[in-house]
């Protein structure tokens, strides 16, 4: 890897903890108008919103990991295109975080290394197995997301918005990673990631 290659990829990791993500697409949320909310609500709509911003965390560091790793170059320009949308989604949740008057997770660098560490590990293992994670993956935060639809106040449409808009973009991920060769993961894999997603989201819902 070139030096200028590490210091890009290393700029990525701080813009991505520290949130100063800029997004190449407009947030799904714009032109939505603002709906009143009780404080309850919109205290569990902002920490719902943390989720998924620490969620987007983790997806840049989990693609970074894989990117660098990955061999083929049309495996690799997939991981760069989904990477550039995921950052999108990183920058959108955490406006809204902020609209909602709540705080990103303070252990986003912590998530970050995580994420990196296992995706590089994904990567090492060679495309197929690196798609097949990403794959995956992307599955269950699709599933997540429409778990957080049903959860959310049914008149916040603007926070709503946004997150139908990701679960569209990580749909569209996994479809091209099957396309690209991804191979079905164990079932006791796909079990260990639900549980680390489950621990994730539970600390993330109040740090
Ligand atoms: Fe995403
Ligand atoms: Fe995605």
């Amino acid at each position: 890897m070139t030096l200028d290659r590490l210091i890009l990829e290393f700029d990525r990791a701080l813009r991505a903890v520290a949130g100063v993500v800029q997004a190449s697409r407009p947030s799904p949320a714009q032109q939505v108008p603002e709906t009143a909310v009780d404080d309850g609500q919109r205290g569990h709509a902002a920490a719902l919103m943390r989720v998924n911003h620490v969620g987007e965390v983790c997806a840049q560091a989990l693609y970074q990991g894989q990117a660098l790793t990955a061999r083929q170059p049309a495996a690799r320009e997939a991981l760069e295109q989904a990477a550039r949308e995921e950052e999108d989604h990183l920058a959108w949740s955490a406006a809204r975080i902020r609209e909602l008057g709540g705080r990103p997770s303070l252990l986003n660098p912590l998530w970050y290394a995580g994420s990196f560490a296992i995706g590089a590990l994904a990567g090492a293992l060679g495309d197929k197995w690196n798609l097949a994670f990403l794959a995956e993956t992307e599955r269950q935060v699709e599933e997540h997301l429409t778990g957080h639809l049903e959860s959310l106040p049914p008149d916040d449409q603007r926070t709503r918005a946004v997150v139908e808009a990701m679960r569209a973009d990580e749909a569209r991920h996994r479809a091209s990673a099957v396309a690209l060769g991804a191979a079905e993961l164990p079932e006791p894999v796909r079990r260990a990631m639900r549980l680390s997603s489950k621990v994730m989201t539970t600390i993330a819902y109040r740090v």
